[in-house]
């Protein structure tokens, strides 16, 4: 039986997940993006909690808020909850009544995920959360609130262990990852560890079905400033013949494979002979530099869709990601056209940002 979405809790805001120490960024952009979609309230951080909140002026349905302010929606959230309570003094020997009490009767959860933030005041909580989750679930089964049909994800998010922020996420509208954190495992015959990054975008960044159609052996692709090779890596794992762009030395192993032509060129200069399916560029330079790059190769046709890292090792990180979008948007819209850009800060991203871009 599925659980109408009506029977939902009230929300008063918005939780998201997000790298430790970008607290700041995460709620900017919240600001934002609720400004823009006229939801009506304020976002507030704690430094280096690894979360920030959106608190809303009036209580709001949860499934609304989900799509409005979505995972997929924000650059600095790994997941995006709707926030339907909060709990301070929680008492050792019995956390579980009161998180319990904020369900509504008949409403019934698919799935309960007991989480810490992804910050250093909580990682020693990691086994007390496991073990809560299993008692979690017993107590939701024993009260007839878990049906596999639901929507919903309860997620019970503890920052210590007295503090609770209990949230809801429409499965099909939240980040599929426990944390917000896909687990990828480096392979070893990678040339670098940067090879996870190009891998959590192309997980968290598409779709299956892109995924799907935008990878087909034969397919060709160019990597700017490619050395060693793990990005070009990923990319001919998929078998797409890659140009690895670079004046750095390749991997010999990733030569060998035959699919990859070394071109020891300058990254903002080199031009495609032909229009290739995918080009992604690592090179370590200002945003905006990289910004007018990608715009050029989308206008130019020189490639069918892009992924790009932008470095922010600035002070003002939301400000310069805002503005290496607005520019990319004005150099297209100046040519009558259009840019779609998706953008995480991925686990495996430190001070930067990975961004997917194609016209639409
Ligand atoms: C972060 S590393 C790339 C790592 C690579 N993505 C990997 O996974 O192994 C940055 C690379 O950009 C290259 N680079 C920087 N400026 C460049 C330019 N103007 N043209 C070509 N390569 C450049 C550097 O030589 C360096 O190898």
């Amino acid at each position: 039986m599925n659980t109408p979405i009506t029977s939902a809790p009230f929300a008063s805001g918005v939780v998201v997940y997000c790298r430790a120490g970008f607290e700041s960024e995460a709620a900017q952009e919240l600001d934002a993006v609720a400004a823009q979609a006229g939801v009506i309230g304020f976002a507030r951080t704690e430094r280096n909690s690894g979360f920030a909140e959106f608190v809303l002026a009036q209580q709001g349905a949860p499934d609304a808020l989900q799509r409005l302010l979505g995972w997929s929606r924000l650059s600095f959230a790994r997941q995006s909850l709707a926030v339907i309570g909060q709990f301070k003094g929680l008492p050792r020997e019995d956390r579980l009544t009161p998180l319990l009490a904020t369900l509504p009767a008949g409403f019934r959860v698919g799935d309960v995920w007991v989480e810490t933030p992804d910050s250093d005041a909580s990682k020693p909580l990691s086994a007390f959360c496991r073990s809560f989750n299993n008692a979690f679930v017993q107590a939701l089964k024993r009260d007839g609130a878990m049906d596999p049909g639901s929507p919903w994800r309860l997620h019970a998010l503890f920052p210590s262990g007295e503090r609770c922020l209990l949230g809801l996420a429409l499965i099909d509208h939240a980040a599929p990852w426990h944390q917000g954190i896909p687990r990828l495992k480096f392979p070893r015959e990678a040339p670098s560890r940067s090879t996870l990054k190009l891998d959590e975008a192309f997980q968290v960044l598409l779709s299956k079905s892109e995924r799907e159609r935008w990878f087909k052996p034969g397919m060709s692709a160019v990597d700017l400033g490619a050395a060693p090779g793990g990005w070009t890596w990923q990319l001919v794992r998929r078998g797409l013949h890659v140009t690895a762009v670079d004046n750095g030395p390749m991997e010999e192993h990733l030569m060998a494979s035959g699919l990859v032509v070394h071109k020891r060129e300058d990254g903002f200069r080199y031009q495609p002979r032909q229009r290739v399916e995918w080009m992604v560029c690592d090179m370590v330079e200002q945003p905006r530099r990289v910004a007018e790059r990608m715009a050029e190769w989308l206008a130019m046709g020189w490639c069918k869709r892009c992924v790009f890292n932008l470095k922010l090792p600035m002070k003002k990180r939301y400000a310069e990601v805002q503005q290496a979008f607005a520019q990319m948007q004005d150099s297209a819209a100046a040519q009558g056209r259009e840019i779609e850009i998706r953008a995480k800060q991925l686990y495996h991203d430190r001070e930067e940002i990975t961004v997917f871009a194609q016209e639409r």
